[in-house]
């Protein structure tokens, strides 16, 4: 045996060694999740990665300190208050419109930004023209559309009347 066949195999073994404990390592540093995979910072970027919106404010809530967490409960139960108390509104546009807009036109319940935008205060000759206007396709939202697709302009004047008269109705209640 040569001086030369014995040293490579020295440098084998240490080759091999070398590759064993490499493997050790970073199966070891995977398991443990943390630097390799950005620690704790990277699970939460990835959670928001992959979340949807409730995940995303569910993220924020935790984020609002105490006071603005007294401030929310606070509104929320005004809200609620108010929409229990409120005025009475049509069981149309209590089936066909409060879903997104609110019970009584605020776009909000409980407090929570709801899909639609606050009716509550506009002017019934402007409800009107909007819902003819998503109507006939001038203004543009699908879902407004679709949803009057169904109703003629005389539907639509009641629901511009009646969302109209909201803040009427509303005074009415707290002047009692
Ligand atoms: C599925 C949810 C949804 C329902 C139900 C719904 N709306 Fe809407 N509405 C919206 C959204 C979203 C917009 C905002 C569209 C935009 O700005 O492009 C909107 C906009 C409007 C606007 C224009 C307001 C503004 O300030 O621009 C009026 C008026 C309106 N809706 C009336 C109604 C009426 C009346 C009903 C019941 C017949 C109703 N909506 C039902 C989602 C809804």
């Amino acid at each position: 045996m040569s001086q030369g066949t014995n040293s490579s195999i020295v440098k084998n073994i240490i080759v091999g060694v070398l590759t064993v404990v490499i493997f050790a390592l970073m199966i070891y540093t995977y398991l443990g999740g943390g630097a390799y995979h950005g620690g704790e910072h990277g699970k939460v970027i990835e959670d928001m990665g992959q979340s949807n919106v409730e995940k995303i404010s569910e993220t924020d809530m935790k984020e609002k300190d105490d006071r603005e967490k007294e401030q929310d409960k606070l509104t929320a139960l005004r809200d609620k208050a108010g929409n229990i108390g409120a005025f009475k509104v049509s069981q149309a546009y209590k089936s066909k419109c409060a879903s997104c807009h609110g019970v009584n036109g605020t776009g909000e319940q409980n407090g929570k930004k709801l899909m639609g935008p606050k009716l509550f205060g506009q002017d019934s000759e402007k409800i009107y023209k909007d819902l003819i206007d998503f109507k006939a396709g001038r203004k543009e939202n699908l879902i407004m559309k679709g949803l009057l697709i169904k109703l003629d302009e005389e539907d639509l004047r009641k629901f511009a009347d009646e969302i109209g008269e909201f803040p009427a109705r509303e005074k009415a209640m707290s002047d009692q």
